[in-house]
């Protein structure tokens, strides 16, 4: 299999994961085990910028990719997919921000005698953190569009 494939078959591995620990991180705020929701969020952040660095040292490595062979619809489907992998970096650096404002509270130490949280700073960081794992869900469905395309055009049939 072409390097550049086989990198990318990687990265929708490793999206796919982001999103399926980031949504049990979702369900474990939910139920309260806000240990087990930090543990699970820090996870995903951390399988992204391990993307990221993979990305950097790919482009070093093996260069661009040749979108002039690209038809039209793939390169739409490519920025689409873009758009929500931005997404999903804003809602989740955003509910990284806010997730830090709420340590020291009771709402994670469970310890009554902590200062309640800001209503404000407890609903912003909801909204990011729904907002940046649904843009990871998105990014990671077009990604499957992104992934399909390259596997008919190596294998000729685009
Ligand atoms: C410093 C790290 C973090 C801390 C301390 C933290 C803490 C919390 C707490 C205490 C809640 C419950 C808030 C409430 O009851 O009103 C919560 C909910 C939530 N967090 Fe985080 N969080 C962190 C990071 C993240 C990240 C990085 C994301 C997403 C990318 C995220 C997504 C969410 C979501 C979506 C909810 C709402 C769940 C729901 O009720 O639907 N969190 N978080």
């Amino acid at each position: 299999m072409d390097a550049k494939l086989l990198f990318w078959t990687a990265a929708i591995v490793d999206l796919g994961m982001v999103c399926l620990i980031a949504v049990l991180g979702v369900r474990h705020a939910r139920r309260g085990e806000i240990a087990r929701h930090r543990r699970a969020m820090k996870i995903a952040s951390l399988l992204v910028v391990a993307f990221l660095a993979a990305y950097l040292v790919k482009v070093r490595f093996l260069g661009r990719e040749d979108m002039s062979v690209w038809s039209t619809l793939d390169v739409w489907i490519l920025r689409v997919h873009e758009l929500f992998v931005v997404q999903m970096l804003g809602g989740g650096i955003t509910a990284w921000i806010f997730g830090r404002k709420l340590l020291g509270t009771r709402v994670v130490s469970r310890d009554p005698a902590d200062p309640k949280p800001d209503p404000r700073q407890a609903r912003i960081h909801r909204i990011a953190g729904r907002s940046g794992v649904i843009g990871a869900v998105l990014a990671f469905v077009m990604a499957l569009g992104v992934l399909l395309g390259m596997y008919l055009r190596a294998f000729g049939f685009r």
